[in-house]
């Protein structure tokens, strides 16, 4: 236990940090677990946004794709709305600050409490000696990302509820170890009707990206054509809908669709489900595959027509790391300092 009170940066009040792995296009669940949440925040905290390549390849990425994706993840972020003049957009690998202080955080993150970590046994499912290091180490990484900011709050979907736990965890360990009180217990903020979407075909499963099937998601570059697919062959139960919460939980998949039909028309669950108690799936449907073609379909377009110019898709992501490392630089100087590496 060190003996003295160091003296440390101020932690902000409203600075908001927030990440997504740049593999394969986003899906529905991002748009409306995260994506969108994103957005809105903008109007009131100072945002720092981050396609999160270290984390993607705690999974072997294809080097070219990863790179293309990239490029993507980060249009789809500005064609949704992120306003690269007042929040900050860039890919992790560049902002060294990141790295350096996830080190730091292996040290104090004990193996009990990342054993406990659900994502890592599903990621690593029953071959957990072939995954890799960083798989294991991967919500240390997450928390270096967060608190290299200092960041008062992060939204996320509702998955990450628990490595934003851990973070707060390893933010108090390292503050109580060296008698300091230079980390903020960052704030979770995960709100709205999109927090956990879950599968077309399975409505147990979350939606995700390395699920096999194409039809099990809607991605942000699906035309209006493959959108009106996927959600006509969404999996349904053969009863009318229904507004009995009670009987929703027995339906999944039912539950699911009006979450997200909820979510897209940014009206509470409860008056989407009395909008369509009795009726049958396939008005419903129709109904809702205009709603997701209106939200989805300008974005798609803005989409590519950013990618038509990867020189301005690269030239937010050099300006926005630029700007992180000046937030980051000096908190990371800040750490060393406190756990005494010498800084000659
Ligand atoms: P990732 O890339 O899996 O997902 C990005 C965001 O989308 C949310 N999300 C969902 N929300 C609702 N329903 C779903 N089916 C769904 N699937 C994904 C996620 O909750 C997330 O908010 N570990 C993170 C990335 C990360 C990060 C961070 C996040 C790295 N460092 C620091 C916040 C702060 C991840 O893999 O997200």
């Amino acid at each position: 236990m060190a003996s003295t009170t160091k003296e440390v940066s101020a932690q902000p009040t409203n600075r908001i940090f927030s990440g997504v792995q740049p593999t394969g296009n986003l899906h529905l669940g991002n748009y409306l677990g995260a994506i969108r949440n994103w957005v809105t925040l903008q109007a009131d905290y100072e945002c720092i946004y981050c396609m999160v390549d270290l984390h993607a390849i705690t999974l072997f990425q294809d080097p070219v794709e990863l790179t293309a994706s990239t490029r993507e993840v980060t249009a789809s972020l500005l064609a949704s709305g992120i306003d690269p003049k007042t929040s900050i957009v860039f890919n992790q690998s560049q902002v060294h600050a990141h790295a350096e202080l996830a080190w730091i955080f292996n040290c104090v993150a004990r193996m009990g409490w990342l054993n406990r970590m659900t994502q890592f046994k599903e990621k690593a499912g029953k071959n957990r000696e072939n995954a890799s290091v960083g798989l294991y180490a991967y919500p240390n990484l997450m928390a270096a990302d967060i608190l290299a900011y200092k960041a008062s709050h992060v939204p996320v979907g509702a998955d990450q509820k628990q490595h934003l736990e851990l973070t707060r965890d390893i933010a108090q360990a390292f503050n109580s170890a060296y008698d300091v009180d230079c980390f903020p217990m960052t704030e979770p903020l995960i709100f709205g009707e999109g927090t956990r979407v879950m599968s077309l075909r399975d409505g147990s499963k979350k939606m995700s990206k390395s699920e096999p099937s194409e039809m099990s998601r809607i991605i942000l570059t699906d035309g209006p054509d493959e959108i009106a697919k996927k959600i006509r062959k969404a999996k349904t139960d053969p009863l009318p809908l229904t507004a009995s919460p009670e009987e929703l939980e027995e339906r999944p998949e039912a539950k699911n669709l009006l979450g997200i039909f909820a979510a897209l028309s940014n009206a509470p669950v409860a008056e989407i489900h009395q909008r369509y108690d009795g009726a049958e799936f396939s008005q419903f449907k129709k109904d809702l595959i205009e709603l997701a073609v209106a939200e989805l379909s300008p974005i798609t377009t803005e989409m590519q027509r950013l990618l038509a110019d990867t020189a301005y898709v690269d030239s937010v992501l050099r300006d926005g790391a630029d700007k992180a490392a000046e937030i980051a630089t000096p908190i990371v100087k800040e750490v060393q300092d406190i756990v005494g590496f010498l800084r000659p």
